[in-house]
């Protein structure tokens, strides 16, 4: 067994250095427990960031891959393959029908496809001026040049200017904001329902009922990245369901494949018809074996009702959070939650104490917490992790 030591250097000597990793190397899961290089069993309450909503090495997930790896792993989109439009299908039924879908590899991808879509929509339909998209400050839409240019981070941006043209950020739940950035110039705003990497900042229902009116009035389209939030970790298959809202575009990625890198990018077919053959492409997108992760995922998922499972297990962990005392406040929704820290606590250093006590979070922001762990987690299992958080608290002086 190569050491933690050995990992790092090879790491150091071999890999770009673009990530500030934790040293800690994990080389197996089952469910929501991970073990690390050393033999440490933790407890993963972050998921690969939101990614394996069905917890480690899921046996449906696994042999499903194992059996399409034995049968066609690859072909491409030159040729039709038998998973993928079963895929879309699924997905079409899960945002209402009336759709098409596009397969990439990444949420940056899928938001790549989005805003490409957007603009020759735009273009088609309003001249060719109207291309530009409209995002939210504290978004995150990728790292991708063009994703990059719609993330309205500006410390993110500033290192690889000039970014593609065409992008404006307004801030987060403020429609006068939007109205007064919203053109006949606008092809389409971009709007997470709950900001991830922002913090986990949900956008209030009121907000996004009236963007998507606004957008309606404007004649631009409304495009929600869920690739965070999407496929039922919000206690909805998606996150702006909780507003009753229909978007025109919906991207989503990370809980797709289960850990297998897929990303879709939804929309309604009218729209989706601004793409003509030749339009938009990728090696990858939708090849069998991702696509089968996909169905398997999807097939676990309407099973088990993660919506469901979600919206009460989300109640249990905010409860059972909101108990301990370095924890002031709990936001989010669903399984997607940010714990705002007692003032004094440094979030970093309190995931850190987790990490040593055997459970993994990240700090979200640098007084929060996020907590993103398998759709199907244990009540006994939030309960472990909630008693980690309270330690690690305590362990920074969050009692005092
Ligand atoms: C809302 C949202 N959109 C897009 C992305 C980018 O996805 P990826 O890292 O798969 O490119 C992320 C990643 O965290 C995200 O949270």
């Amino acid at each position: 067994m190569t050491t933690l030591d050995q990992l790092v250097a090879l790491d150091a000597g071999n890999v770009m250095q673009t990530y500030g990793r934790l040293p800690v190397a994990f080389v197996r899961g089952e469910g929501s427990y991970l073990w690390d290089s050393e033999g440490k069993r933790y407890l993963d309450f972050l998921g690969g960031l939101a990614v394996t909503s069905l917890g480690h090495a899921h046996p449906e997930v696994a042999d499903a891959l194992a059996d399409q790896a034995r049968t066609l792993l690859h072909v491409s989109n030159l040729y039709y393959n038998d998973v993928q439009p079963r895929v879309a299908e699924r997905l079409n039924a899960l945002l209402g029908g009336g759709g098409r879908v596009f397969f990439a590899n990444s949420g940056a991808e899928a938001n790549e496809c989005a805003i490409k879509l957007a603009r020759r929509h735009g273009q088609q339909h309003g001249g060719p001026d109207r291309y530009h998209v409209v995002s939210a400050y504290g978004s995150f839409h990728g790292r991708t040049l063009t994703t990059l240019a719609a993330t309205g981070q500006p410390q993110k941006q500033e290192t690889f200017q000039p970014l593609p043209s065409g992008f404006r950020q307004v801030a987060y739940n403020d429609l006068d904001a939007l109205a007064a950035a919203v053109d006949d110039r606008v092809a389409a705003v971009m709007l997470e329902a709950v900001q991830g990497e922002g913090g986990v900042v949900p956008a209030s229902p009121e907000y996004l009922r009236a963007l998507r009116q606004l957008c309606d009035e404007r004649e631009a389209l409304l495009i929600v990245d869920e690739v965070q939030c999407g496929l039922g970790r919000t206690g909805k298959w998606f996150a702006f369901e909780h507003a009753g809202v229909a978007p025109d575009i919906v991207t989503m990625a990370k809980a797709l494949g289960n850990g297998v890198p897929i990303g879709a990018c939804w929309a309604r077919a009218e729209v989706a018809a601004a793409f003509a053959p030749g339009d938009h492409a990728t090696t990858f997108g939708g090849q069998p074996l991702a696509a089968r992760a996909a169905l398997a995922t999807l097939t676990v998922m309407e099973r088990e009702d993660v919506p469901a499972r979600a919206r009460r297990a989300g109640t249990r962990l905010a409860e059972a959070l909101l108990k301990v005392d370095g924890v002031a406040d709990v936001r989010g929704v669903g399984l997607l939650m940010a714990a705002e820290l007692a003032p004094g606590l440094d979030a970093k250093a309190v995931a850190q104490g987790c990490l040593d006590a055997g459970l993994v979070v990240n700090a979200v922001t640098a007084t929060a917490l996020r907590l993103a762990p398998s759709l199907l987690v244990a009540d006994d299992e939030i309960d472990a992790a909630v008693a980690i958080v309270a330690q690690a608290c305590a362990a920074q002086g969050g009692d005092a």
